[in-house]
């Protein structure tokens, strides 16, 4: 079986590497000219655990192909997946420029009977203007009869995990329309189906929406776990015990309850947005999703207010080590990272920021935060005269630090744990003032 992946980004490659990993011939295919070349000499664009050993070894094999030229390999394929970006708009919603251009590209060049899956997290709908827009594409070329079929198989890998989400997934969601389409992607998926993997089919409406419900589900789990934490500290509750408490409820269940300085990153924000505004457009309102974005968007500057509280409202001329500046640990992705807006505002009440990140500082730095930032070796290297630490993305090596050495470097030590992974009492024996989010 042959297929091709196009948008070779974080989703597109993993995709691609993984279907090549369990047999299938499959061409990467980008117009993003400098990234097929770096892959094609076995540079990969992005930090994922894992994956430049699985590229390399399917590139080697020659399972795994890159291209810029979608046309010159499109009929040879049984299935084309579009994993391109689908950027928020200005007012929210999902930017469909990409995948229509893709499904453009497509129409133009067809054909034989294929398959074409939108990968890309779109709004309900999108199936039928890609199914349009090739069909018109092939209307202008008098081929109005050629038979095509379209499919939505949203991706819920996470960035910084994701070949196991991929190879191991809770799920595989398929939407098709006709047997002919099932088929074909019953075939490509049967190495899941036999490692016992749920492979589940539904209508295209309803892959479209699965999608949406799920990160709309974990984002609003994290909003809610961050009101009670707020909720925490205002009447002397501890929001880890709280977590655990409530957990421990086989309905509720104990995995995404952590409290924190906000969600961000390429995914959550920006499809809490195109959900709530695909409904305003449809004349309805989503309540609590429009909630959910608000407490996120209070959650982010939390640990800039409690810093400047700590400081009486002045933190000019002061240092602030920022530990960890990715949205999450395990990747360098920087999208809407909630380690942006507290440095912009750090910088704009006159502070200065000594940054650490095991892996996106080249990411940040492309977001030119001004020379008020200074990117540090290592995180003692950034707590060097610091004023306070503040703890914004929960990497491994930041569990541990030698606190004693930490001490005597900076002006004053308080820490102000974003992640809630520095225990309280410890941290005041050891002679610390210490914040968590949701902790007395
Ligand atoms: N990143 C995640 O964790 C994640 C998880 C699940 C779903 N998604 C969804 O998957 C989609 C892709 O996300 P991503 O993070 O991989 O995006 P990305 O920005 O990392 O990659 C998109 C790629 O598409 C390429 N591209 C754009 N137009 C193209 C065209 N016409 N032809 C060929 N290539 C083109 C770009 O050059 C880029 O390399 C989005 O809809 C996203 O919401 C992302």
């Amino acid at each position: 079986m042959k297929i091709a992946i196009v948008g070779t980004g974080y989703v597109g490659l993993v995709t691609g590497t993984c279907f090549a990993e369990m047999g299938t011939e499959v061409f990467c295919v980008d117009i993003d000219k400098n990234k097929i070349e770096k892959l094609k000499q076995g540079i990969i664009p992005i930090f994922e655990p894992g994956l430049d050993e699985m590229v390399e070894r399917n590139h080697k094999a020659g399972r795994l192909q890159f291209t810029t030229d979608l046309s010159s390999i499109l009929n040879e394929v049984d299935i084309v997946f579009s994993a391109v970006g689908t950027p928020p708009d200005e007012d929210g919603s999902a930017d469909l420029k990409y995948v229509l251009d893709v499904a453009r590209t497509v129409g133009q060049n067809l054909n034989k009977y294929m398959v074409i899956v939108t990968k890309s997290t779109v709004p309900v709908g999108t199936a039928k203007l890609v199914k349009k827009t090739i069909q018109d594409e092939l209307n202008k070329r008098g081929l109005s009869d050629l038979k095509f079929d379209v499919a939505s198989n949203p991706e819920f890998l996470k960035e910084g995990a994701a070949i196991t989400d991929f190879m191991q997934p809770d799920r595989v969601v398929v939407g098709v329309e006709s047997e002919e389409a099932k088929r074909l992607m019953e075939k490509l998926y049967k190495p899941f189906t036999l490692n016992n993997y749920r492979i589940i089919y539904t209508d295209i409406p309803s892959a479209e929406m699965i999608k949406y419900a799920a990160n709309a589900m974990l984002a609003t789990r994290i909003s809610f776990m961050n009101d009670i934490a707020n909720m925490c500290e205002i009447v002397g509750a501890d929001v880890n015990m709280v977590r655990k408490g409530i957990g421990a409820d086989a309905r509720i269940g104990s995995k995404f309850l952590y409290a924190g300085c906000g969600y961000g990153g390429s995914c959550f924000p920006k499809d809490v947005k195109a959900l709530i505004h695909t409904a305003n457009k449809l004349g309805y309102k989503m309540q609590i999703l429009e909630a959910v974005e608000n407490v996120n968007e209070f959650q982010k500057n939390i640990l800039f207010d409690k810093l400047m509280k700590y400081y009486n409202n002045d933190i000019k001329g002061k240092t602030i080590a920022v530990w960890g500046l990715a949205f999450k640990p395990k990747t360098d992705d920087m999208r809407e990272a909630p380690s942006l807006v507290l440095i912009d505002r750090i910088i704009k009440a006159g502070g200065k920021v000594r940054a650490y990140d095991p892996v996106a500082m080249e990411e940040a730095k492309k977001h030119h935060l001004g020379d008020s930032v200074i990117y540090a070796k290592d995180i003692y290297d950034a707590t060097l005269d610091a004023d306070a630490i503040l703890m914004v993305t929960e990497w491994n090596e930041f569990r541990l630090p030698t606190w004693e050495v930490i001490k005597k470097t900076m002006k004053k030590p308080v820490v102000f744990d974003g992640r809630n992974i520095y225990n309280k009492e410890e941290m005041n024996e050891i002679g610390f003032d210490y914040f968590g989010i949701g902790i007395k």
